[in-house]
């Protein structure tokens, strides 16, 4: 076993330049999930990755159609029914680019400056489903794959798995496996390996205030009718108290306590005030007041404003009360709370609080489970492993703050826990412009993946 994994691993060393430039290929397909005129892009970028695992000689690889965009399926299962069967996740889709304007180079025309690359996508996630699938290419070039493998690479992760549900419990039989090998999330530093046992759910929503029934002269008319941004603003102030608590009715009642020992961890990571300063380069930290910040982003749930539209925001002056107003609005949850609940809540709040001389509309975007997953599985284990490995050092074990709500269908559906892997680092600029990847992480990656692997046969 020992020779094939060096043989694996000097194999992925040689071949990082021809792994690069695929990486590049895919990064340049525009696959921005959200963007109604990207079907066809959506469709490319499936087919590439379809391709890709053609190219590594899987078996029964299938584009399936849903609602939405593909879902990409692929076996290899060599391995025989001794080994464990691994379910790889992953996701063919991006975020939307704009602002367009603050790219340093074009979002899908790949840049290699320095040790990082830049595109969008690339970290979120094209960059951590090559690091997988280049694993796997290596160790097939040494030998027979030690596990079997199943792929399933959807394309609507960005916009909260719509068609991925309905997928999965129809298909139960066909994804079966030991856990599923979730490689969407990050690690803390280049020198810090890092597993995440957690991610956080979200509930979003459009919240939309109307006021008079056109845009009126804000001389002849203001102050004789409640302008509808004004309207917005003060609704939205009132769902934070001084305190930094959301005041959604019941918001917290099904929020799991942390407990003092889960608390006294989550202090030890390397992720002070000044971690959270440097990397969002905000003046001064903010947060529900008990908390310290890691608690915040990982263990409590939180509501922000995604955008903010009304009235007139073009170059100089208009004097204008607008018609209308809409705000795009999410909450980030924690176990056990759920995206209906708090749903609910918001349309429990807006009847108590929204004044009688607007008309509101509460639109249900999408949502997503938190998950929190077993810390000591198998895969977790051998993952540790893999990563003492490659780094020298034992990973640190932390809660995420965003979302890949796919881990609680991977448990309710499946029935299987996750190994929540991956190797974009906190300033690659996810779903922002210059979104890059550490290119000596993401080769750090490859590896750990080679040695993952292995480790699981073992
Ligand atoms: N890869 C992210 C989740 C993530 C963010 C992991 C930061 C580690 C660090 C994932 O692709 C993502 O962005 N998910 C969305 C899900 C949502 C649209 C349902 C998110 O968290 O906003
Ligand atoms: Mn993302």
């Amino acid at each position: 076993m020992t020779d094939l994994r060096t043989t694996a691993i000097e194999f992925a060393h040689t071949n990082r330049s021809r792994f690069l430039a695929e990486l590049i290929e895919f990064a340049a397909i525009p696959s921005v999930s959200t963007d109604p005129d990207a079907k066809a892009d959506m469709q490319r970028a499936a087919l590439w990755v379809a391709d890709q695992l053609i190219a590594l000689n899987a078996r029964n690889v299938q584009i399936f159609p849903t609602a939405g965009h593909p879902v990409v399926y692929a076996e290899m299962l060599q391995a025989g029914p001794a080994a464990p069967t691994i379910l790889v996740y992953g996701h063919y889709d991006v975020q939307p680019v704009d602002p367009l304007n603050l790219w340093q180079t074009g979002p899908f025309a790949p840049d290699i400056r320095g040790e990082n690359i830049y595109a969008r996508g690339i970290t979120d996630m094209k960059g951590q489903v090559m690091a997988s699938l280049k694993a796997v290419e290596s160790v097939l070039h040494a030998g027979p794959l030690p596990v079997n493998l199943k792929f399933m690479i959807e394309g609507e992760e960005e916009i909260g798995s719509p068609s991925l549900v309905p997928f999965m419990e129809s298909h139960k039989d066909l994804l079966a496996c030991d856990f599923a090998l979730n490689p969407d999330t990050g690690i803390l530093a280049p020198d810090v390996p890092t597993i995440t046992y957690a991610l956080r759910g979200l509930a979003y929503f459009e919240l939309r205030v109307y006021g008079p029934d056109h845009d009126l002269h804000s001389g002849t008319f203001g102050g004789a009718v409640l302008n509808p941004a004004q309207a917005l603003c003060e609704l939205i102030a009132g769902m934070h108290d001084a305190q930094g608590r959301i005041t959604l009715p019941g918001f917290y009642d099904t929020v799991r306590p942390l407990d003092a020992a889960e608390r006294a961890e989550l202090a030890r990571l390397p992720m002070g005030d000044d971690f959270f300063l440097r990397t969002t380069g905000a003046p001064a930290l903010y947060g529900e007041a008990g908390y310290t910040p890691v608690e915040h982003t990982g263990a409590r749930p939180t509501l922000e404003v995604n955008g903010l539209l009304s009235g007139f925001t073009g170059e100089g002056t208009k004097t204008v009360l607008p018609a209308w107003a809409m705000a795009k609005i999410s909450c980030r949850l924690v176990p056990d709370q759920n995206p209906a609940q708090v749903y609910q809540q918001m349309q429990a709040y807006l009847q108590t609080h929204a004044p009688a001389a607007i008309r509101w509309e509460l639109i249900d975007k999408h949502g997503g489970v938190p998950s929190i997953s077993d810390r000591n599985s198998v895969g977790n284990l051998a993952l540790t492993q893999a990563m003492e490995t490659v780094w020298g050092k034992r990973p640190i074990y932390k809660r995420e703050g965003g979302s890949v709500p796919v881990v609680t269908q991977f448990q309710n559906i499946l029935g299987v826990e996750s190994v929540n892997t991956g190797f974009a680092l906190p300033d690659d600029n996810m779903h922002s412009p210059n979104e890059k990847m550490h290119l000596p992480t993401w080769y750090r990656g490859i590896d750990t993946f080679i040695h993952f692997f292995y480790n699981l046969a073992a």
